[in-house]
C-alpha cells in the first residue's frame, strides 16, 4: 500500500505541494470515489485512480505491444533512424521504455516494449528458452531436408552451433519458424546456411503470446495480465 501523493508524484502529475493540493481541491478519485487526503493509501496495481475524470496508470511497470512495421529499429535512440519507441502513443509513454528484444529493421511483428528490467530479462535471457515464432517469405521453397536440417540445429556460416529449431513449410516459399534463442540475425542466417534467402520477416509469436491481428502496423496498446504471463507458459 502506497500513499496516493506519493504515486501520482512517480507518475509525473506534479511536485509533492501540487499533487496535494490537487488532491485537496477535489480533481482526484480511487475507485470512484472522491479522495481528498493525500495521505490516502492504495495498492497502485489494484486500484483505478482518476484526475479530472481521466484514468491515470499507476502501475509501477507497463508492458505495450507493438506490431512493429518495417523501417524502425529495436533501440531507445539513433542518430539516422525512427525507433521502435518513437510509436509509443503519449497516452501509454513513460521514462525509461525500450525494446524488450531486437527485431531487425526491416522486420515487422511482434515485439514488446516495457520500462521492467526484469522481465525483459526473462524474456530474452537464452536460459530461459522463449520460443519465438516467425513467417518467412523466402526466394525458394524449403524441402524436408530443411525442416530435418532445423530440427538437428543449423550450424551457420561462421561456424556457431544452434539448438534445434522448427521450420514448418505454409506454402510456397513461406514457412514458419520457432526459435528459442535470438542471436543476431538469427532467421536470416538460418536460411543463409541452407541456401535460402529471407525476403520478408514477421515475428507473430513469443513464447505463447499471439500478436493480435487487431493491432494495425505501427500501433501499440498494453498487454493484459493473462497476455503477460502467456509469454512463460506456452510456446
Ligand atoms: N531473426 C532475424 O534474422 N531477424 C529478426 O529481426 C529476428 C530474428
Amino acid at each position: 500500500m502506497e500513499r496516493l501523493d506519493k504515486i501520482l508524484v512517480s507518475q509525473g502529475v506534479g511536485s509533492r505541494k501540487e499533487v496535494q493540493k490537487i488532491i485537496r481541491s477535489k480533481r482526484v478519485s480511487v475507485d470512484s470515489k472522491l479522495v481528498t487526503k493525500p495521505e490516502f493509501k492504495l495498492d497502485a496495481e489494484l486500484s483505478e485512480v482518476t484526475l479530472d475524470g481521466q484514468t491515470l496508470n499507476t502501475k509501477k511497470h507497463i508492458y505495450i505491444m507493438l506490431n512493429k512495421p518495417s523501417g524502425f529499429v529495436s533501440a531507445t535512440e539513433d542518430n539516422l533512424s525512427r525507433t521502435v519507441i518513437e510509436l509509443v502513443p503519449d497516452e501509454l509513454y513513460r521514462r525509461g521504455l525500450f525494446p524488450a528484444g531486437r527485431l531487425d529493421k526491416d522486420t515487422e511483428g511482434l515485439m514488446i516494449i516495457t520500462d521492467d528490467g526484469d522481465f525483459a530479462h526473462r524474456l530474452t535471457s537464452p536460459k530461459n528458452h522463449v520460443w519465438k515464432t516467425y513467417l518467412a517469405e523466402l526466394d525458394k521453397t524449403p524441402t524436408d531436408e530443411d525442416v530435418k536440417a532445423f530440427e538437428k540445429g543449423i550450424i551457420l556460416e561462421d561456424g556457431t552451433s544452434l539448438l534445434p529449431a522448427e521450420l514448418e513449410i505454409v506454402s510456397d516459399k513461406t514457412a514458419r519458424v520457432r526459435i528459442r534463442e535470438g542471436k543476431f540475425h538469427q532467421v536470416k542466417k538460418m536460411f543463409a546456411a541452407r541456401s535460402m534467402r529471407v525476403m520478408y520477416l514477421r515475428r507473430e509469436k513469443i513464447g505463447g503470446l499471439v500478436l493480435d491481428s487487431n493491432l494495425t502496423k505501427g500501433s501499440c496498446r498494453e498487454l493484459t495480465n493473462t497476455e503477460k504471463e502467456a509469454i512463460f507458459v506456452v510456446k
